[in-house]
């Protein structure tokens, strides 16, 4: 058996997404709406085990994976199974701790982020489901972009224009905090979601 099919098997979650136990070899470094992710203990990459009701993710985040590597702004993937992915460790920070943490946000960054989504846009994909937890800056200042089971969908997705548009009207201004509590960012990704922010709307 894959080693990475034994230690996917050694995770256990409950029918309520609960984290119930996983291997000793394991560290979780975070946790979505449809996996949790966890570092395998020394090495560079994480196994991302998706909940029993999303399983289906895992083979089409593993195509979609497939179809952008030589990209660097996205991690490799080595091995995919009935409900996990294993792909490169991102040593670094997600837009979401950048701001919770006070750690700045540049338009450059920006452009870039950019720039890695219009080459996902060139090999055919539609990139959705883009937001602050799905994009790290790494250590060494360089933009990568996870969670991509979702770019493939033909719906059009507001979400990065209407961040690029919030950077732009409030982050850059000198009377904005750069570092806002997480519980304030999730009130306003919550309002966010149910369209309840004017001119914000997905
Ligand atoms: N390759 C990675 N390296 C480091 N942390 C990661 C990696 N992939 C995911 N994470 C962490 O796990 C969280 C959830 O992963 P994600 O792929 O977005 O799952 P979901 O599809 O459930 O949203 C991310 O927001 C991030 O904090
Ligand atoms: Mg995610």
């Amino acid at each position: 058996m894959s080693i990475y099919l034994e230690l996917a098997k050694s995770v256990i979650i409950n029918k309520k997404n609960r984290l119930i136990s996983f291997d000793k070899s394991l560290k979780l470094v975070g946790t979505g709406r449809s996996a949790f992710v966890f570092r395998m203990k020394s090495s560079n990459k994480v196994i991302k085990v998706f909940y029993p009701d999303y399983t289906y993710n895992a083979k089409e985040e593993a195509e979609i994976y497939k179809s952008l590597q030589g990209i660097h702004y996205f991690p490799s993937i080595y091995e995919s199974g009935p409900n996990y992915i294993v792909i490169d460790y991102i040593e670094g920070y997600t837009l979401f701790e950048c701001m919770s943490q006070g750690r700045i946000i540049t338009a450059d960054h920006l452009k870039e982020i950019d720039y890695a989504l219009s080459l996902a846009s060139d090999v055919g994909l539609n990139p959705s489901d883009i937001h602050l937890r799905n994009i790290f800056i790494t250590s060494h200042d360089e933009i990568k972009l996870i969670d991509v089971a979702r770019y493939r969908q033909m719906k059009d997705c507001k979400q990065w224009c209407n961040l690029k548009k919030a950077h732009r009207q409030f982050y850059c201004k000198s009377f904005f905090f750069k570092k806002v509590p997480a519980h304030f960012l999730n009130i306003v990704a919550f309002l966010y979601k149910k369209g309840l922010i004017p001119y914000y709307r997905n």
